[in-house]
């Protein structure tokens, strides 16, 4: 129970200590105040257990990724201090894990290595939180609301439980100030998502050897994820996207098995893990190694939008706005219809990281993605870099990895 995220073989990075998710505990109970705020694990089916992340905020505000449907009560005002973060694991079954895994049972030493108050079962939690309403009366919402027909967020149907039971009791929402301090990375973070970019990087300069006329997209797929593990990446932070001709064009293309031609693009997407931090980073390449006329001119055309884009990302701006810079270009030039997508998202614990739909936070990290999807004429080009937000201005932890035409060319060479 409770192990941090895999540690790939030969990786050699510094996981988030315990003290710093600690310390993320304590801001949010100070954000929290007298209220009452829940975080979910997230539910699993058996099938899929290999596959099984918590959410990002469960991850967050514990560093424990394997314990589907465990949770987190934080309890700021709760008189009796060990009861201010409280965990609660779902009950052992023998034969689960005979088949997924042996848990760990709770004990005194779990609590203290954890740096909660409290372990609980799952089995206490509406109990405590009943508890907590009729002492408090303000329950908080932590999770972002799913709008229908996703179902209601599990804290929300927990506290509606407990409010049809304590009379008065309010609910109200946390989730943003909370994902404000999800966006803002720290330093250990930051090393993190840069060694997941350094790998990803290191896989895509091997995969672009690859690419040629009559090669299959699924080569390149091989290379990339090979190189990724050799630098420390743990697998894949989404599934890797190679498409090449029309498949170019298709945003999240997956199949990766088509036979490369001679006047095609590739837009190859992908990213690798460390530490349970993301990197995300897309290039797109000429199959025959030289960008013809057509091509050049599209290419050129979304790389001056991405470079409007990233200049765009300093603290205070709406993403919207960085999202207009790119999308002026585009419109300009009369190719707004072909420009279909967001400029980009959060990155971090999950590629598509929580978001606070609030300006930019100094120390955020998020990806600048334009791309440019002409079907009939055999284009798709998409360009994607993971740009720090700084007081400074943008950093960008991927501008290691040539995105100019000419650099595209000679990557490919090798
Ligand atoms: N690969 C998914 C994305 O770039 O958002
Ligand atoms: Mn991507
Ligand atoms: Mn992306």
């Amino acid at each position: 129970m409770a192990k941090k995220a895999p540690t790939a073989p030969g990786s050699s990075y510094t996981p988030i200590a315990a003290d710093e998710i600690s310390k993320r505990r304590q801001k949010v109970g100070k954000l929290l105040k007298d209220r009452v705020g829940l975080v979910f694990a997230g539910e699993h089916s058996a099938s899929l257990r290999g596959d099984w992340e918590p959410s990002v905020e469960f991850y967050y505000l514990t560093g424990i990724a394997d314990e589907p449907g465990a949770v987190l009560l934080l309890d700021p005002s709760h008189p009796n201090p060990r009861r201010r973060e409280v965990l609660m694991f779902r009950t052992r079954d023998p034969e689960d894990e005979a088949w997924h895994g042996i848990r760990e049972g709770l004990s005194p030493q779990l609590r203290d290595r954890l740096g909660v108050g409290t372990v609980f079962r799952t089995s206490r939690l509406n109990w405590l939180v009943t508890e907590a309403a009729s002492r408090t009366g303000k329950l908080a919402t932590l999770h972002e609301p799913r709008p229908a027909p996703a179902g209601v967020n599990q804290d929300l149907a927990t506290y509606r439980l407990a409010a049809e039971r304590v009379p008065g009791v309010s609910i109200d929402s946390a989730w943003q100030p909370f994902y404000q301090l999800i966006a803002a990375k720290s330093p250990a973070e930051r090393t993190l998502i840069q060694g997941a970019v350094d790998a990803t990087m290191a896989g895509v300069r091997a995969a672009a050897r690859e690419i040629k006329p009559g090669a299959n997209e699924g080569a390149v797929i091989r290379t990339l994820t090979r190189t990724f593990a050799e630098h420390g990446g743990e697998g894949n932070a989404f599934n890797p996207i190679a498409g090449s001709g029309v498949n170019a064009t298709v945003l999240h293309y997956g199949a990766n098995n088509r036979v490369m031609e001679d006047g095609d693009m590739l837009v190859l997407d992908s990213g690798t893990k460390m530490g349970g931090y993301c990197a995300d980073i897309t290039r797109t390449f000429p199959v025959n190694g030289t960008f013809n006329s057509t091509q050049a001119d599209a290419y050129e055309l979304v790389l001056k939008a991405m470079k409007a884009s990233i200049k765009a990302c300093t603290p205070g701006t709406w993403m919207h706005d960085v999202d207009a810079a790119a999308r002026e270009i585009i419109d300009k030039a009369g190719y707004g219809h072909a420009f279909y997508h967001g400029i980009g998202h959060h990155l971090g614990i999950s590629v598509h990281d929580v978001d606070p739909k609030t300006p930019l936070a100094k120390d955020a990290i998020v990806t600048i993605e334009p791309g440019l999807y002409l079907p009939e004429e055999n284009i798709g080009i998409r360009i994607e870099d993971d740009i720090h937000v700084t007081a400074d201005g943008p950093k960008n932890l991927s501008s290691k990895l040539p995105v100019d035409r000419k650099g595209v060319e000679a990557l490919m060479k090798g």
